[in-house]
């Protein structure tokens, strides 16, 4: 297959649970897919995910109601309810679905079992291989693509989403090893690429996570919002100073089963901080630890799950046992040294709940969009199930437009230069000036760091991410900069509290020269 043959309807680019569900979902519709990853086909983000899918049972006397409310409440204020009531009571027939796929969650068949994480006040969330939620739905998917035949490019980095002379989208620039250089011409384009927790030293994140599909839509033309909200997850296994990459996550389900957070004193962390405890909104949590750490001069505080005792926690949490007996920590018997690290892209494209971006024939599902569900701070385990559903209704989002929408024209060149920084840089900068805790001059001097990268031209895989990177952190930075207060996961401590007046989202694009400016008007609830 050389790229000269390769056309489609929708070019898909990223295979994790919303690329996945939108490409299976498009083949059933009968559109002429085709699904592209920079790696392998599981090696995203998705398998990485722990806690589970959060979803109002049958039965379960929880209502998607209460289920609505508690997002609104982590959302810090700026959830939008028309977005999640509509995510949100899509999901057990989401769930019905992936299961009709194979996956395979714990409990039997009539009940599966469910436990609570941050920020919820029921027990809804659902998992699989006790804490190796994300590896099961990754691996059901991938599986339904295999014996459906669906055409996967692994290998294969796209630089650049390509328009036609009226801005429509017209297919993508390809870089990599499945096609080379050069184009896939399509009528439409599902970014489905995840996040950009590579954006810090720390993440939880896949290394896959450099922001490519943000900084792709970007340069597209869309509409980003909400860019200045990193989530912070706040029990990540702290391997020690130093430490860089991909980080082992400590599940909040551990907490939902009764875990208790101590600083290094032993002195517990949360008492007195929030109603819910150590099962707060994630923010919460996160800046807890944070101030915690910074009055015991201590780089980690600790996570007591010796409650649980042995059996139980190789029963439940295998993969969290499993890493830290690995690393010579009985979790049975001693606390877990556990630091925040960067988790989730809570902003990001702006989409309205069928992944529709402001750009014709520009789609996008799960982390790299924004629909609204999240607001300032996402409610633990509900990505998944917004993957899982905004990903099926791109798809048929695209099947409709597509019957009533001009072919595109020939596809325009893009510009081949780009601002290629130094990952390492951008990193460490990202880590002091944009994480839990952000000030205008730490803010400025990351600004810096990122505005010193060269422009170049894209030759590797590499420089592709590096750009996307570079890109990705200038645009939360303006978004953090121009956010004068403190609300969700963005923690100004020059700007301690929270303003009326900023209870709207921050929209991001790029100016003419291809800064990332923020735009008017902000945005007040979503675009559907
Ligand atoms: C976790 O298992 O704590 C992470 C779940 C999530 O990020 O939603």
């Amino acid at each position: 297959m050389t790229n000269r043959q390769l056309t489609a309807d929708l070019a898909v680019v990223g295979t994790g649970v919303a690329g996945l569900s939108a490409a299976l979902r498009a083949a059933e519709l009968g559109l002429r897919v085709v699904a592209l990853t920079k790696n392998t086909i599981e090696d995203g983000n998705t398998r990485w995910a722990q806690g589970g899918v959060a979803v109002v049972l049958p039965g379960s006397g929880d209502s998607v109601d209460a289920h609505v409310a508690d997002t609104l409440a982590a959302s810090a204020g700026l959830g939008d309810e028309a977005a999640a009531r509509s995510i949100l009571a899509a999901g057990p027939a989401a769930v019905s679905a992936l299961r009709a796929r194979g996956a395979v969650f714990d409990g039997s068949a009539g009940e599966l079992e469910h436990t609570r994480e941050g920020g919820h006040r029921a027990f809804r969330v659902i998992h699989a291989g006790g804490d190796a939620t994300g590896a099961e739905i990754e691996r059901a998917l991938a599986g339904a693509a295999q014996s459906g035949q669906l055409p996967v490019l692994e290998g294969q980095s796209v630089t650049d989403v390509l328009r036609d002379d009226t801005g429509r989208v017209a297919g993508l620039a390809l870089l990599g090893e499945a096609l080379g250089t050069g184009v896939l011409r399509s009528r439409a384009v599902l970014l489905a690429t995840g996040g950009l927790g590579q954006l810090y030293t720390v993440s939880t994140n896949a290394d896959a996570a450099t922001g490519d599909g943000l900084a792709l839509a970007l340069r597209a033309g869309a509409m980003t919002a909400d860019l200045e909200f990193v989530q912070f997850h706040p029990t990540v296994l702290h391997l020690g100073a130093g430490s860089r990459g991909r980080q082992p996550l400590v599940t909040e389900a551990i907490r939902g089963e009764g875990a208790v957070l101590l600083d290094i004193t032993g002195a517990p962390v949360m008492t007195g901080v929030h109603p819910l405890g150590a099962l707060a909104p994630r923010d919460v949590v996160a800046a807890a630890i944070t101030r915690r750490m910074a009055q015991t001069g201590s780089d980690h505080v600790l996570l007591d799950t010796t409650h649980l005792g042995s059996a139980e926690l190789r029963r439940r949490f295998p993969t969290v046992h499993a890493v830290c007996v690995a690393l010579g920590l009985d979790p049975a018997r001693e606390p877990i040294p556990v630091a925040p690290a960067a988790h989730y892209q809570c902003g990001g494209v702006v989409t309205d709940t069928s992944g529709r971006s402001t750009v014709p024939g520009l789609y996008a599902a799960g982390e790299v969009a924004r629909t609204g569900l999240h607001g300032a701070n996402r409610l633990a385990s509900n990505s998944l199930l917004e993957g899982l559903v905004v990903g099926t209704r791109a798809a048929e989002a695209v099947a409709a437009d597509l019957a009533v929408s001009p072919r595109p024209g020939p596809p325009l060149p893009p510009c081949p230069l780009r601002l290629v920084g130094d990952r390492d840089a951008i990193q460490r900068s990202m880590s002091a000036h944009a994480g839990i805790g952000r000030d205008a001059t730490g803010l400025a001097a990351a600004a810096t760091v990122v505005r010193a990268a060269p422009w170049r031209r894209l030759r590797t895989p590499r420089d592709a991410e590096d750009a996307g990177l570079t890109l990705a952190a200038a645009a939360v930075l303006a978004a953090a900069s121009a956010r004068t207060e403190t609300r969700g996961c963005h923690l100004r401590t020059d700007h301690p509290r929270t303003a009326a007046r900023w209870q709207r989202s921050i929209t991001v694009v790029l100016d003419d020269v291809g800064t990332p400016v923020v735009a008017q008007p902000m945005l007040v609830g979503g675009v559907a």
